[in-house]
């Protein structure tokens, strides 16, 4: 395989939802072997990685993060061996697979807690947190707040309480019980030794509790990734950690630690300020925060998003942001869930064009490497009428068959409805119909990540606003590595912006923009560009004799 251990650096990645990206058997229910005859479409759109939600034998009561067997899967999904053949394929193709390991908390179906509850003595009582009353780890927050009102869940067989973060079904491990620690390992080892190229570690901060703190973050916790990761280093160089760390970004930092604890940290803040930023017309959200994130070190990279499966979270803004973004793209009470928002972006971006192309160009050029939520590189809508969070992870829409071309169920027998609304229905928004048009979401998205792989900068370059822009509708700034100089220019606003940018420091003889391939001569110092609503110009540097 490619030989690049820093090769996340450079990655564009896609988040698949296995139950609903292609059914290769007509149950209804996406599978592994149609994700894997599905594998050169993901290819093709120029994806190096892909991250797979949880395919683990599972209730489903959390879609899979409830996760009742470490060392199987889901038969909805298919088998083990279904998985080595996906893994092959993917290989094969010269991309790579990651998947969600799922650490602090089991489902309550799993057998550890089974026997946990059923019986006092039992060696796996302890390997879930227990207490007599609901008093202890009081300063921790509730995450699911629309469900769940405290951490703590009684146990009527168990006669005791039990600690979860997320939904009750989901009790949390003991992580001070060394004997989970080992089970995690055990698990973890599983999946690298049958080739995986490493793992999302979903909910990470909160693997420890301790009395008098808000159970996050704790130097436990990190020392525990920092064991998973040097067993990883040693045994499987090229696997990486993902971290799911929802936390303002003095708080991520750690998780990078020297190097040697995650590879890459979600930067959950910049998310919604991407949202803001295009609602306001203005780039100074964007600009706090990355003025707010620190330095990371050189084998680390973010990972930057624009949606995915979960809620729009709003959980990194301040208390008026968090309304004003309801206000702004949550109008309907439905849309809301917890502390966010649950639509898809082309809904969000009320499914305009110029404006869809523009987040992808901050996605694509912002510091970290992007992933791209499945569905959203051809605009699918959403079913806010549908529970929990759902309504983002309805059927890949590939055409304009029956069901979308998702599966030959009859329609009654899918897992969920596909999308039926007049602006969003698989007979005007699918993949086949997108193929054929050269000026769709899809081909435009797939020539920028096209060009955004050639121009290393994009994943690790240099980052630094251009300062002669002080006009905040525009996102000027520049991506510099090994010589390559890139200037991105982008009009957040929806009115026409003339733009003065002094090039005094700058020495070449022109600027090529690497996506239409358009020239700025640079004759001038000072050059005067019109940025139409929502324009945007990846300019590469031309040094010519300098
Ligand atoms: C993560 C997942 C989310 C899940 C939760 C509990 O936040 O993204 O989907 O519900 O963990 O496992």
């Amino acid at each position: 395989m490619l030989n690049n251990h820093l090769w996340y650096k450079d990655a564009v990645f896609y988040e698949v939802y296995v139950r609903a990206f292609y059914d290769s058997n007509g149950d209804g229910h996406g599978d592994l072997a149609g994700l894997t005859q599905k594998l050169d479409y993901i290819k093709d759109l120029g994806v190096d990685c892909i991250w797979l939600l949880p395919t683990y034998p599972s209730p489903l009561k959390d879609d899979g993060y409830d996760i009742a067997d470490y060392y199987d899967v889901h038969p909805d999904f298919g088998t083990l061996e279904d998985f080595k053949t996906l893994i092959d394929a993917v290989h094969k193709r010269g991309m790579r697979i990651i998947t969600d390991l799922v650490l602090n908390h089991t489902s309550d179906q799993h057998h550890w807690f089974q026997e946990a509850r059923s019986d006092p003595a039992s060696p796996y009582r302890d390997y879930y947190v227990w207490s007599d009353s609901q008093e202890r780890y009081k300063e921790a927050r509730i995450i699911f707040v629309d469900t769940e009102d405290s951490n703590w869940a009684w146990d009527e067989e168990a006669g005791q309480y039990y600690w979860h973060r997320f939904y009750s079904s989901q009790p949390d491990l003991n992580f001070d019980n060394p004997k989970v620690r080992e089970e995690m390992f055990k698990a973890l080892k599983f999946w690298l030794d049958m080739g995986i190229d490493g793992f999302r570690a979903d909910a990470i901060p909160y693997l420890y509790e301790r009395e008098g703190t808000n159970c996050e973050n704790l130097p436990e916790t990190h020392a525990f990734i920092k064991e998973v990761r040097a067993y990883m280093d040693e045994h499987h160089p090229e696997c990486i950690l993902l971290g799911e760390a929802n936390q303002w970004p003095e708080d991520v930092r750690p998780y990078f630690a020297d190097g040697d604890e995650l590879h890459m940290n979600f930067h959950f803040p910049i998310m919604p300020r991407l949202y803001m930023a295009l609602h306001q017309g203005d780039v100074s959200s964007i600009k706090e925060i990355l003025a707010r994130t620190p330095e990371i070190p050189e084998n680390s990279q973010w990972c930057i998003f624009l949606r995915n499966h979960d809620e729009l979270t709003l959980e990194m803004v301040e208390e008026d942001e968090r309304e004003w973004m309801w206000q702004a793209y949550a109008p309907e009470e439905r849309m809301r869930l917890n502390l966010g928002i649950r639509r898809r972006l082309a809904p969000l971006l009320s499914n305009d064009l110029s404006k869809l192309l523009l987040a992808n160009s901050l996605l694509l050029t912002l510091p970290g490497s992007p992933i791209i939520y499945y569905g959203d590189e051809i605009g699918m809508g959403d079913n806010i009428w549908l529970e929990d969070r759902n309504g983002v992870r309805t059927p890949m829409q590939w055409d304009s068959s029956p069901n979308g071309g998702f599966s030959t169920a009859l329609n009654g027998s899918l897992y969920a409805p596909l999308v039926d609304s007049k602006e969003y229905r698989p007979s005007v928004i699918s993949v086949a119909m997108q193929q054929a048009d050269p000026t769709s979401l899809l081909n435009r998205l797939k020539h920028m990540i096209s060009v955004r792989k050639a121009h290393p900068a994009f994943g690790r370059g240099d980052f630094t606003w251009e300062a002669s822009i002080t006009n905040t509708s525009i996102a000027a700034y520049w991506r510099s590595y090994e010589g390559q100089q890139i200037l991105v220019l982008q009009n957040l606003s929806k009115e026409d912006q003339l733009i003065n940018l002094e090039m005094n420091h700058v020495k070449g003889n022109s600027l090529q923009d690497i996506l239409t391939s358009q020239k700025l001569g640079l004759k001038k110092n000072d050059i005067t560009i019109t940025l139409s609503a929502f324009e945007y110009h990846w300019y590469l540097l031309d040094r010519g004799d300098y």
